[in-house]
């Protein structure tokens, strides 16, 4: 049997004076899957990884996870904007591995041929970068921390599709070359689609249906999933 990274079980948070969250939510990550999280906008994909994250606190049940690593979608929200990229990569070594500080240097070094970037990106600042330099700085930083599971909060939406490949193709790399588990996280069926091993359909806070990504995309079994196939659909809500 396969060694789960992480699992949930009937997991609730409801936004304070809201009728928004996520609702008795059970889930599970294998070591070395990629599982993904598909729902329209506002269904709650975001809530739930902050929850596993512990960003936000569950009112109620399990979440139990090995070590995560968390990759932003905005990550130029998430990157100081006024220091190098250098400067940014140590800190977050600092914080997250302070025993191996010392080897800052090196682990930077190894961690840039990780996500295929050169070291001149050391010297700049992160809006000298370009989208996808700095989504792969993004899932660096992530990395420094040695997770066992990287949950992926919409990594590649605000890239263009070029680049989305390029992205996606790396995340697909460290997944089979350091076996990482990924909880990937989307509202593109098409990049879910490519990317994920099992996937968790979510609509209003609820898990609606859940499968083996082939089954599930050839037997959708809700309408639900079956009008999120409907590529039109999909492109009506997605403006
Ligand atoms: N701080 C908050 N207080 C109240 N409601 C919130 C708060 N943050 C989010 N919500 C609501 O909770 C619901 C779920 O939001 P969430 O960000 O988890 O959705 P999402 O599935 O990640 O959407 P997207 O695909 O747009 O990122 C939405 O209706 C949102 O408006
Ligand atoms: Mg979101």
């Amino acid at each position: 049997m396969s060694e789960k990274v992480c699992e949930v079980k009937n997991l609730t948070y409801m936004y304070p004076k809201s009728d928004k969250g996520v609702k008795n939510v059970s889930l599970y990550v294998n070591k070395g899957s990629i599982v993904g999280l598909l729902g329209e906008s506002g269904c709650g994909k975001s809530t739930l990884a902050k929850c596993i994250s512990s960003q936000l606190k569950a009112d109620s049940g399990e979440i139990i996870c090995q070590k995560i690593g968390y990759v932003f979608q905005d990550n130029y929200a998430s990157l100081n904007p006024s220091k190098k990229v250098g400067w940014l990569l140590k800190e977050t070594i600092r914080y997250s591995n302070p025993a191996e500080f010392e080897n800052s240097d090196e682990i930077i070094k190894s961690i840039l041929e990780d996500v295929e970037l050169d070291s001149t990106v050391l010297e700049h600042l992160p809006n000298e970068l370009s989208g996808g330099q700095r989504q792969r700085i993004g899932i660096a930083m992530a990395l420094l921390s040695n997770p066992d599971i990287l949950i992926a909060d919409e990594p590649v939406s605000a890239l263009d599709v070029t680049v989305q490949k390029q992205v996606i193709k790396l995340i697909k790399k460290l997944n089979e070359s350091k076996n990482l588990a990924i909880l990937f996280i989307s509202h593109d069926i098409k990049v879910v689609r490519e990317i994920c091993n099992y996937i968790y359909i979510i609509k209003d806070g609820e898990v609606v249906e859940e499968g083996d990504s082939e089954d599930l995309f050839t037997h959708p079994s809700t309408e639900y999933t079956k009008n999120l196939l409907d590529s039109s659909y999909l492109e009506n809500i997605n403006v």
